[in-house]
């Protein structure tokens, strides 16, 4: 099934000239955090609580991102156990002139719910 939905949408940016790297196109350390923090959107919104990251279980970088694009970034919870959450993330490159779209990123992270102490708990309380 698709994420991509209007409902899923956990992250919104455009490239900036500071993100880029020597090809000059978005560097793939600023695709991880963009992705860290859409993921974690996700987890807190699902869980009600603050969240720590403790997996990325994969990040694949099918496409370049350019100066200027607008980078959308669909979240969903995939899994969810007793204290930790996995959450599926795609993250859509957009030329804002020409309109033209696709895939830039994918990953899967995982996110543990944690309490006042930083210590795990549950999902659901
Ligand atoms: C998050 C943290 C508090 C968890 O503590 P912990 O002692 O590992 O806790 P547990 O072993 O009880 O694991 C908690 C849950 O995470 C899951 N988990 C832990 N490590 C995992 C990994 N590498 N991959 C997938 N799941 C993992 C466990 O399976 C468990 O899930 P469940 O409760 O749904 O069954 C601890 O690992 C930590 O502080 N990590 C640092 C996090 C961080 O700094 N992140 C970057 C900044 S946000």
């Amino acid at each position: 099934m698709s994420i991509v939905n209007p409902k899923n949408i956990a992250f919104k940016a455009f490239v900036m000239p500071a993100d880029l790297n020597f090809h000059g196109t978005l560097f793939g350390g600023a695709m991880l955090a963009y992705l860290d923090q859409a993921g974690a959107i996700v987890a807190q919104n699902r869980s009600k609580s603050r969240v720590f990251l403790v997996a990325m279980n994969k990040a694949n970088f099918p496409a370049p991102a350019h100066l200027n694009d607008s980078i959308t970034i669909y979240g969903e919870v995939s899994k969810v156990g007793k204290t930790s959450m996995t959450v599926a993330l795609q993250a859509w490159r957009e030329d804002p002139i020409t309109g033209e779209r696709e895939i830039s990123a994918e990953s899967e992270a995982v996110y543990v719910a944690i309490d006042e102490n930083l210590k795990p708990w549950p999902v659901d309380r």
